[in-house]
C-alpha cells in the first residue's frame, strides 16, 4: 500500500466512490428527476390549455370628426370602421395571405409583414395576399356602431 506524500489520509475523509457504484447513483438520480418531472406535467393536463377569446361582437362609437373614407380602429380590435354618404361599413384588417394586421393608410391597407396592399373597399392591389379583406356585418342604433367580426357580408354592405 503506498501512502501519498502531502495530505495525511484522516479517518474521517470518505472512502472513494468506485465507477460502478457513481454510474448507478447516477442513473438513479436521473430516473426519478424524469419520473418528478413526468409527474410535474401530468399535474398540468387536467387544466384546459384553451384560453377564452373576447368576445367577437363589439360595439363602439364613432369619433364625430371621422372624414369620409377616413378608417376607424377601435382600441384592440382588428377592424377598420367607415363612414360615407351612402352608410357605416366594417373591413377585417386581418391579412389574408397569413393573418397579420394590416395598418389603414392613405390608399387603403398595406400589410406589413410580406407587402400586401388592399385597396380602401379591402380588395387586392397588390400580392401576395390570394383574397380581399372580408367586410364585416355591422348595426348601427343611438349612434353605437356594433360590430361582428366574426361574420362576414357580401362586400360593399353599408348601414
Ligand atoms: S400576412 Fe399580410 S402579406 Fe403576408
Amino acid at each position: 500500500m503506498t501512502v501519498k506524500a502531502g495530505k495525511p489520509k484522516s479517518r474521517l475523509d470518505p472512502e472513494p466512490l468506485p465507477r460502478r457504484d457513481f454510474l448507478g447513483l447516477a442513473s438513479l438520480w436521473a430516473t426519478a428527476g424524469a419520473l418528478f418531472f413526468a409527474a410535474l406535467g401530468m399535474l398540468r393536463l387536467p387544466r384546459t390549455a384553451v384560453l377564452s377569446s373576447p368576445s367577437k361582437k363589439f360595439t363602439a362609437s364613432l369619433p364625430d370628426n371621422l372624414a369620409e373614407g377616413e378608417a376607424f380602429v377601435p382600441p384592440g380590435r382588428a377592424t377598420a370602421i367607415f363612414k360615407d354618404k351612402e352608410g357605416v361599413y366594417a373591413i377585417s384588417t386581418i391579412c389574408t395571405h397569413l393573418g397579420c394586421v394590416v395598418k389603414p393608410s392613405a390608399e387603403g391597407f398595406e400589410c406589413p409583414c410580406h407587402g400586401s396592399r388592399f385597396h380602401p373597399d379591402g380588395t387586392v392591389a397588390k400580392g401576395p395576399a390570394p383574397k380581399p379583406l372580408p367586410w364585416l356585418k355591422i348595426s348601427v342604433s343611438g349612434g353605437k356602431v356594433t360590430v361582428d367580426e366574426g361574420t362576414t357580408v357580401k362586400e360593399g354592405t353599408k348601414v
